[in-house]
């Protein structure tokens, strides 16, 4: 098959679309013909070798970690499935990645039904980053109706489904942006909506139940003078700072927590619940051919993308 792969770290010009050997198909999975992969930032800096200790050092990787498709072999022991069925996944993030192929190997635990109504290239765009937002508001306590949440970077990849993910679950919703996108991000859903480059999140006026730093430039130490007695800081961002500041709040009534995402077809299922329901809609920034995968990283490299870069297998 097609794949993309990289046998060095180093800028997208490493990124090479080569013939690969086919998945080798495992007991409990399915082999899936991909139509369209999407990109996350995690894609452009493990290409530049951020993290090599933790998906191995074996070179070469392959690129790209959400998918979807259709299943074209069903191995020993996936029951539930059939040849033709449209499916959408991720890839577990600790893994050499691989999305961006003609074919994956997925188990049935990463993946689930396309939701109805979406197409490829949108249904590959929703698992890792709508997977990031919907973990962050429930895998430390659930948001209840009305929880007011701030949510810092809120128009790309994550953020604009954080947002959709917070209205949906009832909460009062104050989103962080960029100048081009203040109106993007209230027909997302915002209540409000704050600039960046003029105001601070931190001294906005207001207190939150939730403090989504998305971006993961907020400290929280900057971040706990606004939270609400028993509120949450949740980052993306794994640094030193935010280890040391979740053991310190372990047990204290405001918290720190690092979100890492993680592949779990209850979450998605979930997901494609609320894209049914007409409460979560995916928003493409740019969609690529395959051919053109360094074009696509330079794109999710520049951290204004508005919604989510998709790569489309032919
Ligand atoms: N821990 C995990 O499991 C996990 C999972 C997913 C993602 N992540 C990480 O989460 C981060 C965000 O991912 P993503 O896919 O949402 O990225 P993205 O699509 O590149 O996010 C872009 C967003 O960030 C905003 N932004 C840019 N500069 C900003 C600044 N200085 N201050 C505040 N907001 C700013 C942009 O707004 P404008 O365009 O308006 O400037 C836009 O809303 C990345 O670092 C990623 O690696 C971690």
């Amino acid at each position: 098959m097609r794949a993309v792969e990289y046998d060095r770290y180093g800028s997208s010009d490493v990124l090479q679309l080569r013939e690969v050997p086919d998945p080798v198909l495992r007991d409990g999975q399915v082999l899936v013909r991909v139509r369209a992969a999407s990109l996350n930032p995690k894609d452009v800096l493990a290409r530049k070798g951020k993290f090599r200790l933790f998906s191995g050092l074996k070179l070469p990787k392959g690129v790209g970690y959400d998918w979807a498709g259709e299943v074209v072999q069903v191995g020993a022991g996936a029951e539930g499935v059939q040849v033709g069925d449209r499916l959408h996944g991720m890839l577990q993030p600790w893994t050499r990645g691989g999305s961006c192929a003609e074919y994956v190997a997925s188990s049935l635990d990463t993946c689930a039904p396309i939701p109805h109504g979406l197409s490829f290239e949108e249904a590959a765009a929703l698992p890792l980053a709508a997977l990031t937002a919907w973990q962050a508001f429930h895998d430390f306590g659930a948001l209840g109706e009305g929880a007011r949440v701030l949510i810092h970077g809120a128009t790309g990849g994550v953020g604009a489904f954080a947002v959709q993910i917070a209205r949906a679950l009832g909460a009062r919703v104050v989103a962080v942006c960029g100048p081009s996108n203040q109106g993007f991000a209230r027909e997302l859903g915002a209540h409000r909506v704050l600039d960046y480059t003029r105001e601070d999140p931190c001294a906005c006026g207001e207190t939150f139940d939730v403090f989504f730093d998305v971006f993961g430039n907020r400290s929280w130490a900057q971040a706990r003078g606004v939270l609400a007695e028993g509120g949450l800081y949740v980052s993306t961002v794994p640094t030193p700072a935010l280890v040391l500041d979740q053991a310190r709040t372990a047990l204290s009534a405001r918290r720190a927590r690092l979100v890492v995402v993680r592949s779990r077809r209850g979450d998605l299922a979930a997901l494609g619940g609320l894209v049914e329901r007409g409460l979560l809609r995916v928003v493409l920034d740019q969609v690529f051919p395959l051919d053109e995968i360094a074009a696509a990283q330079e794109r999710v490299g520049s951290k204004h993308v508005r919604g989510k870069v998709v790569v489309a297998v032919p």
